[in-house]
């Protein structure tokens, strides 16, 4: 028996852009998600998803879950019919969408796969596994879930063979709220659609891609200098961009707004929208608690976490 473990994470700038090779800015939560791998008879991988979650989110992901571990199985080179086991799915990060549930499952499954089997991965080889296996969830994976959630921390991050992967600094932890539309998206789908549209819209979206690269360049150095009222500014700039790519929807829109009318410094979807979360940057515990409770009065499920743990 062995375990693994696999961090949440919030984009804080870049999200969609990253597909098409822009840069991104991620950071990982102190709240992950952990694995239990164990050998079991028989010739099927058996999985136990005990992680609590937006309703419907477990059981909307099914399908998804087992061509990944099948990817996962391939990838690591361990037939999965002479080596059935058993994975159970557990940690303190919710099964949201947006939160980079999927890519902290299987980079927490590859780590005790690892574990299990002797395998002997470097992160650079468990990351590029768990990539493999967030294929079968997001269909175009830029790979920045699941980088983040494979080295922790604040990260800047531009997708490559390999990616490039930066590690960022900030003086010290920022208290955010995450408020959940409580809507499972499908995220290969929003993904898909944002890059067909792109593709058959040129003249539109390269400008609002070049703006998001110019705009990820501020506030990596917004963070870096610790300025937080610049890098709220930003993302409510970067929202404004995700709405213009049509990732948005009214629930995410009005969660921006009650974060905003309660005195978050800036507020944006995270991840991959029409759906999902939001997040709001609100230093301070004072702050934040003001913000998260504003939007549980309005009916939401929020997270209390920290950026740059
Ligand atoms: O919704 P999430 O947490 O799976 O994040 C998706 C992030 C995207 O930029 C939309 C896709 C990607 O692979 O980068």
């Amino acid at each position: 028996m062995a375990q693994g473990k696999g961090f949440g994470k919030a984009i804080l700038f870049g999200e969609h852009f990253v597909v098409e090779g822009n840069h991104g800015i991620v950071s990982a939560l102190d709240l992950a998600t952990i694995a239990e791998v164990g050998r079991i008879s028989g010739s099927e991988i058996k999985v136990n998803d005990r992680r609590e979650g937006s309703k419907g989110y477990s059981e909307s992901k099914l399908a998804q879950q087992k061509e990944s571990m099948e990817r996962t199985m391939n990838f690591l080179g361990l037939d999965a019919k002479e080596n059935a086991v058993e994975i159970t799915l557990s940690g303190n990060l919710p099964g949201f969408s947006g939160i980079g549930a999927s890519a902290a499952s299987c980079v927490a499954i590859v780590r005790a796969l690892n574990g299990e089997f002797g395998l002997q991965l470097s992160d650079e080889k468990i990351n590029a596994a768990a990539f493999e296996a967030e294929k079968a969830y997001q269909g175009k994976p830029s790979g920045i879930d699941n980088t983040a959630a494979t080295y922790g921390g604040l990260l800047w991050y531009k997708k490559g063979d390999p990616p490039a992967i930066e590690r960022m600094r900030i003086r010290e932890p920022v208290e955010i709220v995450m408020g959940n539309t409580g809507l499972v998206a499908d995220t290969a789908k929003v993904v898909l659609d944002v890059v067909e549209r792109k593709k058959a819209n040129p003249e539109k979206y390269n400008p609002i891609y070049e703006n998001a690269e110019k705009l990820a360049s501020e506030a990596r150095k917004a963070l870096e200098e610790f300025d937080l009222g610049k890098v709220g500014k930003l993302m409510d700039e970067n929202h404004k961009l995700l709405q213009e790519i049509d990732v948005s929807c009214r629930e995410l829109n009005d969660l921006v707004e009650t974060a905003k009318k309660h005195g978050a410094l800036g507020a944006k979807l995270t991840g991959g929208g029409r759906g999902g979360c939001m997040i709001a940057l609100t230093p301070g515990k004072e702050l934040q608690e003001r913000v998260a409770k504003a939007m549980e009065g309005a009916g939401f499920a929020v997270l209390r976490t920290k950026i740059g743990v």
